[in-house]
């Protein structure tokens, strides 16, 4: 989507971090954004942080694990700014380790926000701007945990950020002909709250059991890079239709290590009878 100014994004988690980033990125590229976000205080303080956009910038409460609320959250971005056309599943959490420890709360709490929330996003907008036709750009916030899972550590995170990957490339070739785009931002460690995401466990999924995400995370997350970087980035791939927006240049020889073993066990097929 070449042309963005004037258009409309809606950006969940956009009450803070990478989500918040988004949303002024967008703002300042001169689109009308909506901020979606379970957590209401803290949306409530990011729009008024950029109140310099007036009327442009909105909230709108929502749990994106609940399809009803992203329903009606999606109503409440046409009421506001008529056709949505950049749509940012981004809203994400994270919980400590131990594939067989954690709570089965927990995975479904990690899951239903990080991949289902996902899910809601595409499946309550998709039709919307499929039916206008004015062009439009679905972003889902994955990770390098989508790309990268050995010694990450959490398993119900790298598992929903694969699977989010995975998702995004099936969505991409779907939606190619009608010349709609998708992204899956796969960042590093970045400088955010993600590593109290515990603030918005809601209390059906329970207390969490395990280990916690760690001081080493929390220290990675606290010297990660600027959100505004990766903005910026997901503006840059939005503009110009590409599948995978990256942030970080020092995973390549990991990438790489990955694919290799893949081929490694693959080739173990040359020569075979199939
Ligand atoms: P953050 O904690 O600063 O922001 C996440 C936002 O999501 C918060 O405003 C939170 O209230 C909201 N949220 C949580 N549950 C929600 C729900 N059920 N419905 C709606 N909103 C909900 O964290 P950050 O880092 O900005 O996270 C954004 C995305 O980036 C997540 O998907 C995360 O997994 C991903 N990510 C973060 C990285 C990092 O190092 N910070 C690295 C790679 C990916």
């Amino acid at each position: 989507m070449r042309e963005v100014a004037g258009k409309t994004a809606f950006v969940t988690g956009g009450a803070s971090g990478i989500g918040f980033a988004l949303g002024r990125a967008f703002a300042e590229a001169g689109m009308n954004v909506m901020l979606a976000d379970i957590e209401t205080d803290a949306l409530t303080a990011a729009v008024r942080s950029l109140r310099d956009f007036g009327p442009k910038v909105r909230s709108v409460a929502c749990d994106v694990a609940d399809p009803v609320s992203v329903e009606r959250a999606a109503a409440a971005a046409y009421a506001a700014f008529g056709n949505v056309h950049v749509v940012c599943n981004n809203a994400g959490v994270a919980a400590g380790s131990g594939i067989d420890v954690i709570s089965l709360d927990t995975w479904r709490w990690v899951l239903d926000v990080n991949l289902m929330g996902v899910l809601h996003g595409i499946r309550t907008f998709l039709p919307h701007i499929r039916a206008h036709g004015e062009g439009g750009h679905i972003v889902n916030t994955a990770s390098m945990a989508g790309m990268l899972a050995a010694g990450m550590g959490f398993s119900p995170y790298a598992a929903s950020k694969f699977a989010v990957v995975a998702m995004s490339e099936g969505l991409a070739a779907e939606l190619q002909p009608l010349g709609i785009g998708v992204t899956a931002l796969c960042p590093g460690y970045v400088r955010t709250r993600i590593a109290e995401a515990a603030r918005n466990r809601p209390p059906r999924y329970g207390e969490h059991v395990g280990s916690p995400l760690g001081s080493r995370v929390a220290e990675l997350v606290r010297t990660g890079i600027d959100p505004r970087e990766v903005a910026a980035r997901v503006l840059d791939a939005v503009r110009n239709d590409e599948h995978y927006a990256f942030t970080h240049a020092e995973y390549r020889d990991s990438l790489k290590e990955r694919f290799q073993a893949i081929l490694t066990a693959y080739d173990k097929l040359d020569g075979a009878a199939l």
